[in-house]
């Protein structure tokens, strides 16, 4: 059964009507970019076709009842609740019911129409994978509660929204490539955001090379904590740097000529990390070139050279994605391949040529088990387009 069958069977059995509405947005896989959307660089990211939907209909009840299909649980909550994270009840929202809460949280600080609503949700996208399935869920739910307020927003808005809730209202301190992705996604295209500007335009994938996610299986731990050291560090380099650039506001606007002329400067560790930052902003400034003349070989290799500055510089890489990475760097039609997300676990992007993937997936999933002992999921995403209301 698919998953929007699921979902609208348990809306009939829980609410015993159809649901009015179905909502979908994508998770998203990140080709090159990465960590640089806190430091206001470019990302190239894609909205995948794994997302996560909700069956949802208008309700007069004072508050939202949600049913996470994914949990087998449910929680409710209002605009009076809200503020306080508890449910109707007053017991406090479940982790996973803080996303929609505080997508209902980031809409009413802007003053738009929030209606109560029954829903069920679940997801194919992979939780702690990297592949962003909480922005796929704030977009799913920013949706929702677009179809049943009666107001439209820009899909760049919305993305804004959904970040913001994650920031203020769950409390991870992310930057805007997830919620965008999602947002944004374009069919069979990549899209390239200028973190800065939030100006994007997308580039097609050329058509004879598959992007390839392979999840290790391994789940991120502690990813916040380190999540926000990282992003303590590029704020400590900016203001170390100022000192000889004042005009600085952001480690975007550090050349590679700069840096490395101030770089000794820097405490190590906050060295590595702005350095890979800095080279990283330079990489995927390249990106739109390189694609547009059909120089995935090129791109290929950038994307190789962030594998190993996010291992050796940003240290955000572990054991299985190491080996995850260095297998498929080694395989025949295997242009580029590297971790992808806020790493610490989760999966990897490969681009791989059409004719090789078939052997690719094969041949790095048993690489992969006999080195780790651990069984990989492997597969062919397509890029798709972003979050939609489908009935
Ligand atoms: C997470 C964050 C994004 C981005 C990536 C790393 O996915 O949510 O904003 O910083 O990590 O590139």
């Amino acid at each position: 059964m698919s998953i929007i069958d699921q979902i609208s069977k348990i809306y009939q059995e829980k609410f015993e009507h159809t649901p009015a509405h179905i909502a979908r947005a994508p998770g998203r896989v990140n080709l090159l970019g990465e960590h640089v959307d806190y430091n206001d660089g470019f990302v190239l990211p894609a909205a995948i076709d794994r997302a996560t939907y909700v069956a949802f209909s208008q309700t007069n009840a004072p508050h939202s009842t949600l049913v996470a299909a994914d949990f087998n649980q449910q929680a409710s909550f209002s605009a009076e609740s809200i503020s306080t994270k508890t449910q109707a009840d007053s017991s406090p929202l479940p982790e996973w019911a803080l996303y929609p809460a505080g997508v209902m949280w980031s809409l009413m600080e802007e003053k738009l129409s929030v209606p109560s609503m029954n829903a069920v949700f679940a997801s194919d996208v992979p939780r702690g994978s990297g592949l962003s399935s909480s922005a796929s869920v704030e977009m799913a739910y920013v949706i929702a509660w677009q179809t049943l307020g009666g107001w439209t927003l820009p899909s760049m808005r919305r993305a804004l929204l959904g970040q913001k809730a994650e920031n203020k209202y769950v409390g991870v301190n992310c930057g805007i490539m997830d919620q965008f992705a999602s947002a944004c996604g374009v069919e069979n295209n990549l899209l390239l955001l200028d973190c800065r500007s939030l100006e994007w335009t997308s580039v097609p994938l050329p058509e004879h090379v598959s992007i390839v996610i392979a999840d290790t299986t391994v789940r991120r731990k502690l990813t916040s904590g380190e999540y926000n050291k990282r992003r303590a560090a590029c704020e400590e380099a900016v203001r170390l740097l100022k000192q000889d650039l004042p005009m600085i506001n952001s480690l975007r606007d550090v050349s590679v000529e700069d840096f490395n002329r101030l770089a000794s400067k820097l405490p190590v560790e906050v060295e590595k990390r702005a350095r890979h930052v800095v080279e990283e902003i330079g990489r995927s400034d390249q990106a739109q070139a390189l694609l547009e003349a059909g120089n995935i070989q090129s791109f290929g290799r950038l994307m190789n050279e962030c594998h190993a500055s996010l291992r050796d510089l940003y240290e955000v890489s572990c054991p299985e994605l190491n080996v995850m990475v260095n297998i498929a760097q080694m395989l025949e039609g295997c242009y580029g391949a590297r971790l992808t997300g806020a790493g610490f676990g989760g999966c990897t992007v490969n681009l791989v040529v059409n004719e090789r993937v078939g052997d690719f997936v094969k041949v790095l999933a048993q690489g992969y088990e006999s080195e780790t002992g651990l069984h990989p999921e492997i597969y062919i995403t397509r890029a798709s387009s972003g979050a939609e209301l489908l009935k």
